[in-house]
């Protein structure tokens, strides 16, 4: 399903060992004056309201309630941090775009991602979550733009897979793709997956876990 993800079986081995252990809520911040201090690298998980940004944490570190969900989109109000027995910290962020809150709210949210994806040292990639059902919208253009102007390792990764039947999901992974072209910042290739039915999962541990080898924070082993 991951077109253009090819990963070694060590790759997904180690990415299998990075998520198998004990993962915790760290903290929450609402505003950059509360943030953690800087420590293990951060992957943190943007997207529009609802999209499944806190089901995929969910489905990566193989717990059914660590991070907080949601049928009405707004569910995520602040940055949640989440820790693991590896040196890795996820990070659940607000969604942006539309929300069943006040708008002065959704303004704050949306200030405070902005200002942490482009001042975090320590944030190493950030998933950019498109549910497949819709691709990608205008509202993720300010955030693919704030990522590109911080050069900030980035990748769009699709959502809801289960929902689309096969040829129609080649055909949005495509068109995803097409578009991201335009932005030469973003990883050219599309993680696609589903939290219901766990595809892609394994896949995007797999990428984790090469990122972390590469940064020299987990050992490669063959
Ligand atoms: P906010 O925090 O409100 O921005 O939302 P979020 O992006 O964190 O989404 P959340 O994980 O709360 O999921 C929103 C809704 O989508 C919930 O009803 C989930 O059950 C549903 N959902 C999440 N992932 C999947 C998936 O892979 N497949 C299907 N079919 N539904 C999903
Ligand atoms: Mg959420």
């Amino acid at each position: 399903m991951n077109d253009g993800n090819a990963f070694t079986r060590a790759e997904i081995e180690a990415g299998r060992r990075l998520f198998a252990g004990e993962w915790a809520f760290l903290s929450a911040s609402g505003s950059l004056r509360s943030l953690p201090a800087m420590a293990a690298p951060e992957i943190a998980f943007a997207g529009r309201s609802n999209v499944g940004k806190s089901s995929l944490i969910n489905a990566l570190t193989g717990r059914n309630a660590l991070a907080r969900t949601s049928n009405t989109p707004g569910r995520t109000q602040e940055l949640i941090f989440f820790g693991g027995p590896e040196p890795l910290v996820l990070v659940d962020m607000p969604g942006y775009g539309y929300a069943a809150t006040a708008k002065s709210k959704i303004a704050a949210w949306t200030e405070l991602i902005h200002d942490y994806l482009r001042g975090r040292a320590t944030l190493a990639r950030v998933y950019i979550l498109v549910d497949a059902r819709h691709g990608l919208k205008t509202a993720d253009d300010a955030i693919l733009d704030t990522l590109s102007d911080a050069a900030v390792s980035h990748q769009i990764v699709l959502t809801k897979c289960d929902q689309l039947k096969e040829p129609e999901l080649a055909g949005r992974i495509e068109a995803v793709k097409a578009a991201i072209r335009k932005r030469p910042a973003a990883f050219p290739d599309v993680i696609a997956t589903s939290s219901r039915s766990g595809d892609g999962v394994a896949g995007l541990r797999a990428a984790i876990a090469r990122l972390l080898i590469e940064r020299g924070h987990l050992p490669k082993r063959i």
